[in-house]
């Protein structure tokens, strides 16, 4: 949720915390300060609202400092305020911090440092940090950190700043993420690597309850007792240019734009003389055959992608499947036995409900398997094995080419189980690969004209509901494309199984009501065309996605978007773009701003 950035080095570190807030800017953006270290004091500005206001606020600041740590914010406890924007600090001013997580003893704490004389200046969490550092202060910053952190219960990842230490930043996490880099300038830390790339490829990932102490010169670990560690270094190869805009208006299209190069990356190199190679899928021959129930876990866009999922694995694999909100399953009691495989999908990471509903899962004796785009991040190194999407790093809030890289790696899933249960013969998954390498040239047809999409949008954008049918693998992209339109443009939307109108969505309709109907070529289009007759007969205003070459559907439809023919099991690669591009255009047209929906963050590392 909130970014954490800190720089200790040679240049002014005002400069640099800015452009890594800004690049942080997606895990939450409600407030934004920086706390700056300079000649024995330390200088705090906050801001509610984006970087941009606190890049503003700080232009003229008189400050050379080289040292400092920053943050933007995502609210849980306490409203969205320059009071509670963070850094916080002690009551002397000394010590000031920036913190991402929650710490669920807060109110005991908060109670014993008032009683013990401590004045508090905000609402947050996050606040007796600070005090509990200031009291555990002896002249070693790192110390005091780790008796306070002593006290804690809860997530955190935390950057410190002490007015008597200059040029020291004391660093630390527990289950939300941190990651350092040394390079030329200095040190730099951050919750995530977009805003230390550019210091170093090789990277450190701090571990849970681990402690760094950076300074100009170097980054020097500890683990929890204080005790000096080698950390572990991770070389990472995403493009540097991955946080500007390239040209595009916005980050969204950029990377709606980028998804022939996802589908492409993701599939390089797994396909071999003696069938489809996933390296990282480190289960034997014997335990893959062993699976008898898949479980897909996930949250939002992620989970979407696990019900396109379950069609496929069930119907090549014929393994039982179901797929479930993370945050659902790890509080009920699944039945899950050692001959389990729970697939977590997670952009990020780092959602907190599906990294809980892994660990509750390796209890109960499950195999774990992730799929995630971030490499080294926690569903990563807590899964049994893991693909990585290779989307790149994705900016925009509402996932798009993550979303096209899970489908195709689970579609790669997949084929595997069906290849090792012996339901699918080498010869047959050839022909398949070879049909899902070619989405990527689709999705570039589709991509190259727009016009219909933007006509459509434009029919919709004054419109206050929208509903999305679809059948088999199409209604789950209804979900998808439900979900785009209404987290970007404000505008609410519904998915639901085409059969299912008549049970109730269909009292809705009335003359205008606009009815997004995935109309693809498949076993069920003719039971869909039925459902876009009874809608257009109540006065449905009917927006088509439809296979080229299909005439019959522009008598029917008011808006036809087409997209060129593909195998059913495939639409949803080729069908999810249009979507995409119809809730952009309508949150364009509706003057909202698509990469930062409002209340929305990235990543979501609270329950
Ligand atoms: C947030 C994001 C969504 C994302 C979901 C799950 O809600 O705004 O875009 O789908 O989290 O995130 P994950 O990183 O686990 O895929």
């Amino acid at each position: 949720m909130c970014g954490i950035v800190g720089y200790t080095g040679c240049k002014s570190a005002k400069d640099i915390l800015i452009e890594g807030l800004r690049r942080l800017e997606y895990r939450g953006y409600d407030s934004a300060g920086i706390a700056l270290q300079n000649e024995g004091a330390l200088t705090c500005v906050r801001r509610v609202g984006k970087v941009a206001g606190l890049a503003q606020a700080v232009e003229h600041l008189d400050n050379p400092g080289t040292c400092g740590i920053g943050h933007t914010r995502w609210a849980t406890h306490g409203v969205p305020s320059e009071r509670n924007a963070h850094p916080h600090c002690s009551c002397d001013g000394n010590i000031a911090l920036v913190h991402n997580g929650i710490i669920e003893n807060y109110a005991e704490l908060r109670e014993e440092l008032i009683g013990r004389g401590h004045v508090f200046k905000s609402e947050t969490d996050t606040e007796v940090i600070a005090h509990l550092v200031e009291e555990a202060y002896k002249g070693d910053l790192l110390a005091a950190v780790r008796t306070a952190c002593a006290r804690l219960v809860g997530t955190y990842g935390l950057a410190v700043v002490c007015a008597q230490e200059p040029g020291h930043i004391v660093v630390t996490r527990r289950d939300s993420p941190i990651v350092l880099a040394h390079g030329d300038e200095g040190s730099f830390v951050a919750s995530d690597i977009i805003a230390v790339i550019e210091a170093s490829r090789d990277v450190i990932v701090l571990g849970d309850e681990q402690y760094a102490v950076m300074t100009p010169e170097g980054i020097d670990c500890f683990d929890a007792e204080g005790a000096p560690i080698d950390p572990e270094i991770m070389h990472v190869d995403w493009d540097v240019d991955v946080a500007e805009k390239g040209g595009y208006p916005d980050f969204m299209l950029k990377e709606i734009h980028e998804q022939p190069r996802v589908v492409r990356n993701t599939l390089a190199g797994r396909m071999t003389d003696k069938g489809l190679h996933i390296d990282e899928f480190n289960l034997s021959l014997e335990e893959l055959n062993l699976i008898d129930r898949v479980y897909v876990i996930a949250c939002g866009t992620s989970y979407h992608a696990g019900l396109i999922a379950k069609q496929l694995i069930e119907g090549w694999a014929r393994i039982p499947t179901e797929v479930e909100v993370a945050s659902e399953f790890r509080y009920r009691n699944p039945i899950i036995t050692p001959s389990t495989l729970v697939v977590a999908v997670s952009q990020s990471g780092e959602t907190a409900d599906t990294l809980a509903a892994i660990r509750d899962a390796r209890i109960k004796g499950a195999r774990v398997f992730g799929i995630t785009n971030v490499v080294g991040s926690p569903v990563a190194r807590e899964s049994d094995g893991v693909i990585y999407t290779k989307a790149n790093k994705e900016i925009a809030v509402a996932s798009t080419k993550s979303f096209l890289g899970q489908v195709v790696s689970l579609t790669l899933l997949a084929m595997l189980l069906a290849q090792s249960k012996g339901k699918l013969t080498v010869g047959q998954i050839r022909i398949l690969f070879r049909e899902l390498a070619d989405t990527a040239e689709q999705i570039e047809r589709i991509l190259q004209d727009t016009t219909s999409i933007d006509q459509a949008a434009m029919a919709c954008k004054d419109a206050t509901s929208a509903l999305f049918i679809g059948r088999g693998v199409g209604s789950a992209i209804c979900y998808e494309g439900a979900l785009k339109l209404k987290e970007i443009s404000y505008l609410h939307a519904e998915a639901y199984p085409a059969g299912e109108m008549k049970h109730g969505p269909i009292a809705l309709l009335q003359k205008g009501f606009p009815v997004i109907a995935v109309a693809t070529q498949s076993p069920v289009y003719d039971k869909v065309i039925s459902n876009i007759q009874e809608s257009k007969t109540r006065g449905a205003m009917v927006i088509a996605i439809a296979t080229e070459g299909d005439e019959e559907i522009a008598h029917i439809a008011d808006y036809v978007i087409y997209i060129p023919k593909v195998r059913d099991c495939f639409s949803p690669i080729t069908a999810t773009v249009p979507l995409q591009l119809f809730a952009r255009s309508i949150a364009i047209a509706r003057g909202c701003n698509v990469d930062q929906p409002r209340n929305l963050a990235k990543s979501v590392t609270v329950e």
